[in-house]
Formats: C-alpha cells, sequence, structure tokens
C-alpha cells in the first residue's frame, strides 16, 4: 500500500530539490566572493579603464552563466527525481519529443542571453581598437626571446649630430599615473603576447606587423605582466613590470636614464662627451648590450639583428641583449628570474644558462667564460649605475622575483633595488 499518497510525495520531492539548489547556490557565491583577489597577476583586479571595461563583461558574462547554470541543474534534477522510475508504478512518464512549445523556448532563451553577451562585447572591442590609435605617452615595446626591450621614441639624449634618439630600457616599462598611454608592439622573430592582467587584455605581438594597445592608469603601483604566447625555451620566464608612477617620479626617471649616472662617471671615468667607459672585462658584453650613459652603444636594438661593432647590417648577426641602463635600479635579472643582487648578478654572469634556460647569452658566456676578477668587475659595474639620491623615486618596485606567490607583496623575498651598488674601490 502507498502511504505517502501523490501530493506528499511530490512536496518531499520539492524539499530536496529545494535544498540541494540551495546548497549548490550558496557554494557558487561562496567561490564568487573568492574572485576578489588582489594578486598583481590577477585579471579579476583591474586597475585601469580598459581593464575595468573587460572587468564588466567578465562580470555580465558571469552572471549570465550562473543564472543558466542554476536553471539547468534544477531542471536536471527536479526530472531525474520526479520522473524516476518507482517500484510500485512502472509506468513511463509523458513523452514529449518533438514538442513545438519546448523547442522554440529553448532556442530563443539562449539566443537571447548570446545576443545580451555579443552586443557589449563588440562595443568594448571597438572602444579599446579606437582608443589605443594614439596615446599622451608612446611606448614601443620589442619582443624579444625572452625579455622586452622597451623605446620611448624621441626622449633619448640627442646623438653628436643633434638627432632625436630613443630612451632605451628593458622589462621595466615605466608611465605615468593618470595619462593615456599608447603601447605599440613589435616583433622580430616569433609570436609573443603582450599581458598586463591589471592594466589591458592580451595583445599578440607579431613579426612584421604592429599591434597597439592603450590604457590610462590612474593608481601608481608596480603590475607585473608576461609573455601569453608560447615562443620557446624560457616562454615562462618572460615577464616585465609595468611601473606607474606620478608625472614627477616619472619624469624623474626619464631624466636619471638621460644623464650618466655621477658616482659611477667618477669610478670608471668618462669620455669626451661625458660617457662612462665601463671597465675592459666589459668588452665582451658589448657588442649585444647597450647601456644607458656610457660609451657601450653598438648593440642592435628595436627591428635590427646586427651590431654596429661587428660592421653593421652587413656584419655577422648577433642576437641584441637587454639595454643596461640605470642596471642598479633594476629589481631582476633574466626578465624575472632571480633578483638583482650583487650574489646573484654574479652567478648569472658565472653561468647564464644553468639559470634561464636556453637564453642567447648562454651561446657566449658559458661556466668558466669570465673568471671571477671579471665576474666581480662586471657585477659592480653594473650595479654601480644607479642615479645620484638613489633609486627610490626611480622605482618602488621591490617584490617582482618570484611572483608566481598567488599574493606577491608580503610573501617574497625583497630585492633591493641598488643595494649593492659600491663600486669596488
Ligand atoms: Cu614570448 Cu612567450
Amino acid at each position: 500500500m502507498d502511504r505517502r499518497g501523490p501530493t506528499r510525495g511530490r512536496k518531499s520531492l520539492m524539499r530536496r530539490v529545494v535544498t540541494f539548489g540551495s546548497m549548490a547556490v550558496v557554494a557558487l557565491f561562496a567561490l564568487a566572493a573568492c574572485g576578489d583577489d588582489t594578486s598583481r597577476y590577477s585579471s579579476l583586479s583591474p586597475r585601469s579603464d580598459v581593464a575595468d571595461d573587460i572587468q564588466g563583461i567578465y562580470k555580465l558574462i558571469f552572471w549570465l552563466a550562473l543564472v543558466v547554470f542554476i536553471g539547468v541543474q534544477f531542471a536536471i534534477v527536479y526530472t531525474a527525481l520526479r520522473y524516476r522510475r518507482r517500484k510500485e508504478d512502472g509506468t513511463r512518464p509523458p513523452q514529449i519529443h518533438g514538442n513545438k512549445t519546448l523547442e522554440i523556448v529553448w532556442t530563443i532563451i539562449p539566443a537571447i542571453v548570446l545576443l545580451v553577451i555579443f552586443i557589449p562585447t563588440v562595443r568594448v572591442m571597438y572602444d579599446h581598437a579606437d582608443s589605443a590609435k594614439d596615446g599622451d605617452v608612446v611606448v614601443e615595446v620589442y619582443a624579444k626571446q625572452w625579455w622586452w626591450e622597451v623605446h620611448y621614441p624621441g626622449m633619448g639624449t640627442p646623438d653628436k649630430d643633434g638627432n632625436a634618439t630613443p630612451l632605451l630600457t628593458a622589462n621595466e616599462i615605466h608611465v605615468p599615473a593618470g595619462k593615456k598611454i599608447q603601447i605599440k608592439l613589435y616583433s622580430n622573430n616569433v609570436i609573443h603576447s603582450f599581458y598586463v592582467p591589471q592594466l589591458s587584455g592580451k595583445m599578440d605581438v607579431m613579426p612584421g606587423h604592429e599591434n597597439v594597445i592603450g590604457f590610462t592608469a590612474d593608481e601608481p603601483g608596480v603590475y607585473y605582466g608576461e609573455c601569453a604566447e608560447f615562443c620557446g625555451d624560457s616562454h615562462a620566464w618572460m615577464r616585465f613590470q609595468v611601473v606607474v608612477e606620478p608625472q614627477e617620479q616619472y619624469d624623474a626617471w626619464v631624466t636619471a636614464m638621460n644623464t650618466a649616472p655621477a658616482a659611477a662617471a667618477a669610478t670608471y671615468g668618462t669620455n669626451d662627451t661625458g660617457l662612462i667607459t665601463p671597465p675592459a672585462s666589459f668588452g665582451l658584453c658589448l657588442a649585444c648590450h647597450r647601456v644607458g650613459g656610457t660609451t657601450a652603444q653598438f648593440a642592435p636594438v628595436g627591428l635590427n639583428q646586427a651590431s654596429e661593432l661587428e660592421g653593421g647590417a652587413d656584419g655577422p648577426a648577433k642576437s641584441a641583449g637587454p639595454n643596461l641602463g640605470l642596471f642598479g635600479c633594476r629589481t631582476t635579472i633574466g626578465a624575472g628570474i632571480i633578483p638583482n643582487t650583487l650574489e646573484d648578478l654574479k652567478a648569472w654572469l658565472r653561468d647564464p644558462g644553468a639559470i634561464k634556460p636556453g637564453n642567447y647569452m648562454a651561446n657566449v658566456v658559458k661556466a668558466g667564460t669570465l673568471n671571477e676578477q671579471q665576474v666581480d668587475e662586471i657585477a659592480r659595474f653594473l650595479l654601480s649605475l644607479v642615479p645620484e639620491g638613489g633609486c627610490g623615486e626611480i622605482t618602488n618596485a621591490t617584490d617582482s622575483v618570484n611572483n608566481s606567490l598567488p599574493v606577491g607583496a608580503d610573501s617574497v623575498p625583497a630585492a633591493t633595488p641598488g643595494a649593492a651598488a659600491t663600486p669596488a674601490s
């Protein structure tokens, strides 16, 4: 005998469905709350106008997907329990195959959902492409294997004929807060992808093609970026930082980058135009590295592949290495792989291939290539490249190494910029 009766059975079924559903909804809200993520690699904590727009689209899609998910789960659970096979009732539930109303409903609802996602997405894409067409500050970024060369067109020290030159740096991109930044992307090797999750979406860096992104970041800070397209051995170590700083600090950085550091000039001497003359042991480095403020100005830059030391474009092709201007203020070595301290720098110079797999410097500098005295001399020279008054106003990036940790700021060993910057006496 059936003691439950049909009405009572359906009520208890609904209760179970509602209980299950409520638990699922609570779990989802708990997950959504975890989305308040302050990691510097997180795309969920936007810090620019462009990243805010992307976050807006993300939220729209998330909530719509949540509604669809809950609806579908309720329907599945309800149907499975309501129409399950019962011992007492062997009859099949009513078959609704080919029900025209249902077919129309579940075609129209997804179409509406997709339209609600599609329209704002396309609008944001066109807005971003439009706004990236110009900027208050233009920065050219050249993706290399596996680091980033940064040019500020026309902002370098004019050459001896008075022509404008670009200001060059690498892996740490300084930009002023509150200004519209345009970043032009170039590659002369393989396809990379420029990605600073808190400031912008991903943008491919294509050989033979200029891609452009733009953003305005109001909040000073250090934002982490990485290459987001597999590009060879050390793709995972192709990191960089965007240092957003108040206009005065940015101006001070530009000035410092165009000034030969006084202490290093006093230690190493200068040529007749005031450029620092690196120690003799640095000779091996000249073909690949330019160093702002010094006479090391021969290495290929931008899309060029050939060193002027080796006869320029007609000479044997050399790989460019990062410009090392104001190296004492850099926070990392090898595009984010180790902190920039005297000991770490020496370890790098002894055997760079042991630290960063596949890097091109390891083709020239192997274990034993440089003796201890040369290693020490080069390391102290590079770390002495610090502006008068130190790096404090120039960068506040102190936690950029080992940034695979979920929340960078407090949980990583701090690299102290310029800490080891006392030149050898
Ligand atoms: Cu460059 Cu991956």
